[in-house]
């Protein structure tokens, strides 16, 4: 069997999840001499939407910043990091917290349309999403929820493809809102800076499985071991 590892239209490698996963680091510095393409940019994007979200409602919503200007006006909103001035795309990740009131409907229609549901199912799965989503005690977290799988995904995107990522939670969400006209029922989940890391980083550790895993109940210890 072959062991050429796929390639990208220009010809990178593509890595596999496992080591798109081990290798990502949260960038420090970005070469800012380095442009992201348009079709790379597309697809980290495009696989980030194959996330999984509550009832298929896809509450993610990417705004994608390119401009020098608007990255600039961003990092006056995130304390002035300044990776989101070197990195030539920063996506602001926004939650929406209704999606059920707008796509319902399609998101429905469109897994009918594949027969991954027949129409009955259709009807109980919009009775039932649309109870359940008007219940929900904080739509704000349920949106979160969803969304940072999605921002998993597209950081892991990302480095499969050979793009650096950095996530960061540094930035004030009310002047991120109104300078970008982020409506109410929006939150802003986090920031994803994209593009070629300027220098390697030393994987800074994890805690081992013995210290993050239970076993059957809460605080009953864990008993595989590590890898
Ligand atoms: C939700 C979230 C928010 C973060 N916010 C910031 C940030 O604002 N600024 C920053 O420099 N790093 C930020 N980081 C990066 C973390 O510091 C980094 O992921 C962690 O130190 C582990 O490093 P690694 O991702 O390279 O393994 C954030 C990470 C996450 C997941």
């Amino acid at each position: 069997m072959s062991t050429t590892p796929t390639r990208q239209t220009d010809g990178s490698p593509v890595l596999s999840a496992p080591e798109a996963i081990t290798n990502r680091r949260a960038t420090r510095h970005f070469d800012p001499d380095q442009p992201l393409p348009d079709d790379t940019l597309r697809r980290i994007l495009h696989l980030a939407t194959l996330a999984p979200s509550g009832y298929n409602l896809q509450p993610w919503r990417f705004l994608v910043v390119r401009t020098a200007a608007n990255r600039e006006k961003l990092r006056q909103c995130a304390y002035g990091q300044p990776k989101i001035g070197q990195a030539p795309v920063v996506v602001i990740v926004l939650g929406y917290h209704n999606p059920h009131r707008t796509h319902l409907g399609p998101m429905v229609a469109e897994q009918v349309r594949r027969d991954a549901i027949t129409p009955e199912i259709g009807k109980g799965m919009t009775a039932m999403a649309t109870r359940a989503m008007e219940n929900v005690p904080d739509p704000q977290v349920w949106a979160t929820r969803s969304t940072m799988l999605a921002a998993a995904t597209l950081m892991i995107a990302a480095e499969s493809l050979g793009v650096s990522s950095a996530p960061m939670e540094g930035f004030e969400t009310e002047k991120v809102k109104q300078a970008f006209g982020v409506p109410d029922d929006h939150s802003v989940c986090c920031l994803i800076a994209l593009g070629f890391a300027a220098s390697s980083q030393t994987f800074p550790g994890r805690f081992g499985l013995d210290d993050v895993c239970y076993q059957e109940h809460f605080g009953q210890p864990w008993t595989l071991g590590d890898v």
